[in-house]
């Protein structure tokens, strides 16, 4: 049996609440042990405790100095577009001094900029990209992270894509309609070839399914379309929805049973309303919004109307080049007025929900995953205050360090 043991931690820090998804008050609930250890074995959480209740052990144990840092849950990134080539430097150049987002994709620049640099990559440049960014994510703390197809909306590509994350350790999902490719003249001729031609074996790979319900990419009738046929083909449902416009996202949502609707920028008072009446997570992509320089979604009010609420990084090469969940947090409590202990929950306990991993992942609680972070300070909200600072210092992934 391997055995780690993180020792003399000034805190560590856990969401409280153990009913996900959490919600209005047990959103902001977290459990606080000063002068805390934490004991691995075999790649789970054994026990959690205050220093002086340590039993004794025998045999082997590797040990972590945590005097000075404190521990808190790996976290969760479940909302990624992380498998893509080249960038959009350029596009983001002309962002700079006025062009928008979607003037760029309605000339053909954007999303689908991206697609032709990922179609030309190949496979192993694909795997060695995901690579590439899973190693950024952990360096900011990340040990869980979701990521999307999306960029190849042909056969090959996405498959190409998805076995791509899978190869990385990440969580699949398959986001076939996310742009309209230019070889189909109409969203519902590029979806007939999707669902027959890509849906079937992008359903053995992938654990969900994703659709930019937007003007100018997929309609309401569009996503539905879509969504029914990848629900009866066993896949979890997601949405953009809500990001620059409303356009029906919420309901379709709420209607299908999906697991969640990401961005919510636009989202207005009878979204909220609905949002919070129902199972559906609403994942908040703050980086997002700032990246593009776009409303932030209505947070408070989410939350205060009961609604689930993760938090997620939206890492792309065009919306949200920045794979830092600590930053997402920040920008929580700055922009989102969310607490640190909500920032906290939504981007372990709520995101591993969204992900169907909350049994594993997001806690720092006897039979969980022994995913950790160790942070370079002796108060655990620093994750959330010490804005784009150097806050993770160590992680640890299933019990050892990578
Ligand atoms: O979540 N809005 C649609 N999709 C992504 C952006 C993808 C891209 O611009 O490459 C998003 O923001
Ligand atoms: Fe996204």
């Amino acid at each position: 049996m391997s055995r780690l043991l993180v020792r003399d931690l000034a805190q560590l820090a856990t969401p409280a609440g153990r009913d996900p998804p959490l919600r209005g008050a047990a959103l902001g609930e977290v459990e606080v042990i000063e002068d805390a250890f934490l004991l691995c074995a075999d790649g789970r959480i054994e026990s959690v405790g205050r220093m002086r209740d340590l039993p004794a052990l025998d045999g082997d144990v590797d040990e972590i100095d945590g005097r000075g840092r404190c521990a808190v849950p790996g976290l969760v990134d479940c909302h990624t577009h992380a498998c893509f080539a080249g960038d959009r430097v350029e596009e983001f150049s002309l962002r700079a001094v006025g062009a928008t987002y979607e003037e760029l994709h309605a000339a053909g620049g954007g999303i689908l900029s991206t697609v032709r640099a990922t179609r030309a990559a190949g496979e192993e440049a694909l795997r060695g990209a995901v690579e590439r960014h899973r190693g950024w994510m952990r360096a900011h703390g990340t040990t869980t992270f979701e990521a999307k197809s999306g960029y190849g909306l042909d056969r090959d590509t996405e498959l190409a894509q998805l076995r791509a994350v899978v190869a990385a350790g990440g969580v699949p999902t398959w986001l076939g309609a996310h742009a309209v490719p230019p070889e189909f003249d109409s969203a519902d001729a590029y979806l007939d070839f999707a669902l027959a031609e890509v849906l079937p074996e992008a359903a053995a790979i992938a654990e969900a399914a994703d659709v930019f319900l937007e003007r100018g990419a997929f309609d309401a009738a569009h996503a539905r379309r879509y969504l029914e046929a990848c629900a009866a083909a066993g896949l979890a449902l997601r949405l953009h929805g809500d990001q620059f416009t409303e356009a029906g996202a919420i309901g379709l949502a709420v209607e299908l049973g999906a697991r969640s609707v990401d961005h919510l920028e636009a989202t207005g008072p009878e979204g909220v309303a609905a949002l919070a009446a129902s199972d559906v997570v609403g994942v908040l992509l703050p980086a997002s919004a700032l990246f593009l320089g776009r409303p932030m979604p209505p947070a408070r009010a989410l939350v205060d109307a009961g609604a689930a609420v993760a938090l997620a990084t939206d890492f792309n090469p065009g919306s949200a080049f920045c794979e830092s969940l600590p930053l997402v947090c920040s920008l929580a409590c700055t922009q989102l007025r969310l607490a640190p202990a909500e920032a906290l929950a939504a981007c372990t306990v709520n995101a591993a929900h969204v992900l169907a991993r909350s049994n594993r992942k997001g806690r720092l609680a006897r039979g969980y995953d022994a995913d950790v972070v160790l942070l370079a300070a002796d108060d655990w909200r620093y994750l959330a205050y010490h804005l784009a600072g150097d806050v993770v210092d160590e992680v640890v992934v299933g019990g050892a360090v990578p």
